[in-house]
């Protein structure tokens, strides 16, 4: 191993120093210590990822007469076969988009990355839920920008708040995650919808609009997308992802983008990586053509759906008296604020010692966290498991 030189630092770039390392990666390490039964990380499911649709799809991609083309360069834009499904697939979903409406991704965080590289100049202000999925932060803050919390309530962004704050901070972009939110799985309801559209319209706002967990609906109607309301529509970025739904190992996310945007993030994305990979572009065409993807759908949400209701049934006999949490109608999480007084990162050790694990709230919020906030993730756990941690932590927050 190299030891470095004394007295000299590596040239780092002014840029990453108000970046931190995600302490919520930090904390997962602690909790992936044997034994914890952590509902810490944002995970799908190992046990119902399609693993032998998956290898069919990559052994078809490698073995047929295209075999050439999966393992060669390919166009920036994306594998036109897996533009088309998706496009499709969005289509369907109530948010009209043709294949050249999509630039594939390396999962949606890379989206993120290039949105933030095109659009944001060192000092910009970025309106953002408070509090936010932690690595867009990470993302804006990396290109130099300043995020701006938006004051939220049990559904999400408050539209006058956003109205509020775009004369205030004259921000370049709102970033929201509107439907099953991370960390707080809050939902944008419809008419909160279109009240956010016409700010966005009246404000001509530029919008990125979030959405890996959307899909993952246990209960009610579809929401309408934000990029699929007159007025928002041609402001708005819209980001999702096959992590979530297929597999993260994949990592194929995709920005379906207004066409004045499409050029640049083309060239960002060639800077940035020249393509995403080519042969799980193909593997992943195939899969989406292969599959029963709506029958795919209903068994996660049939087995999530167990899950959330095994936590939010539980939960009012684990945490202390005066906690209180939200019941999602779908997503990965569920988010608790503790009572008054009660800080979840000071309390996390004490659960740790019992062998669970959660995330705490506070490195989520762009501004002022709030101490007594948590996140839960019920995915990744049979209800006889859930159980059973939630148990563990009703003994590390007992006498809390
Ligand atoms: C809100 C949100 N956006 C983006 C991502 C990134 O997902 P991926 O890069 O795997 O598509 C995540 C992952 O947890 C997320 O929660």
């Amino acid at each position: 191993m190299s030891t470095p030189l004394p007295g000299r630092s590596a040239p780092v770039a002014a840029r990453l120093r108000g970046v931190a390392s995600s302490p919520v990666r930090e904390i997962l390490a602690l909790t992936e210590r044997s034994g914890v039964l952590s509902f810490a990380g944002g995970l799908p499911a190992p046990e119902l990822f399609d693993r032998e649709g998956l290898a069919d799809a990559f052994a078809a991609a490698l073995h047929d007469a295209h075999a050439g083309r999966s393992l060669q360069y390919s166009t920036t834009e994306g594998d036109p076969a897996l533009r088309a499904r998706v496009a499709e697939r969005l289509t369907a979903r109530g948010l009209p988009t043709g294949p050249e409406d999509l630039l594939i991704t390396s999962g949606s965080q890379q989206a993120l990355t290039l949105i933030a590289a095109v659009m944001l100049e060192p000092g910009d202000r970025v309106l953002v839920e408070d509090p936010s999925y932690l690595a867009a932060l990470q993302a804006f803050q990396l290109a130099g920008a300043v995020p701006v919390p938006v004051p939220c309530d049990g559904e999400g962004l408050l539209p006058d708040e956003v109205e509020r704050l775009v004369a205030e901070h004259r921000p370049k972009l709102l970033y929201t995650v509107p439907t099953f939110h991370n960390p707080t799985a809050r939902t944008l309801g419809e008419e909160r919808r279109r009240e956010l559209a016409a700010v966005i319209e009246r404000c001509d706002l530029w919008t990125i609009e979030d959405d890996p967990y959307g899909e993952l609906r246990y209960k009610g109607e579809p929401s309408t997308p934000i990029a699929a309301i007159p007025g928002a529509a041609e402001r708005t970025l819209a980001l999702s992802t096959l992590s979530k739904v297929a597999a993260p190992g994949l990592r194929i996310g995709w920005v379906r983008t207004p066409a004045d945007l499409r050029g640049p993030l083309t060239i960002a994305k060639q800077a940035a990586d020249l393509h995403s990979s080519t042969i799980d572009q193909a593997a992943t065409a195939r899969w989406l053509a292969g599959v029963d993807l709506d029958a795919h759908l209903a068994r996660l949400r049939h087995v999530y759906g167990e899950r959330r209701d095994a936590m939010v049934a539980a939960l009012p006999d684990v945490l202390p008296a005066g906690s209180r949490f939200n019941r999602p109608d779908g997503g990965m999480f569920v988010w608790v604020r503790l009572p008054d007084g009660l800080d979840a990162t000071a309390l996390l050790p004490r659960a740790l010692e019992h062998e669970v694990a959660y995330v705490p709230g506070a490195p989520f919020y762009a501004a002022t966290p709030d101490p007594r906030t948590l996140r839960l993730s019920f995915t990744t756990h049979a209800p006889a498991e859930i159980a059973d941690g939630l148990g563990r932590l009703r003994a590390a927050f007992a006498g809390a």
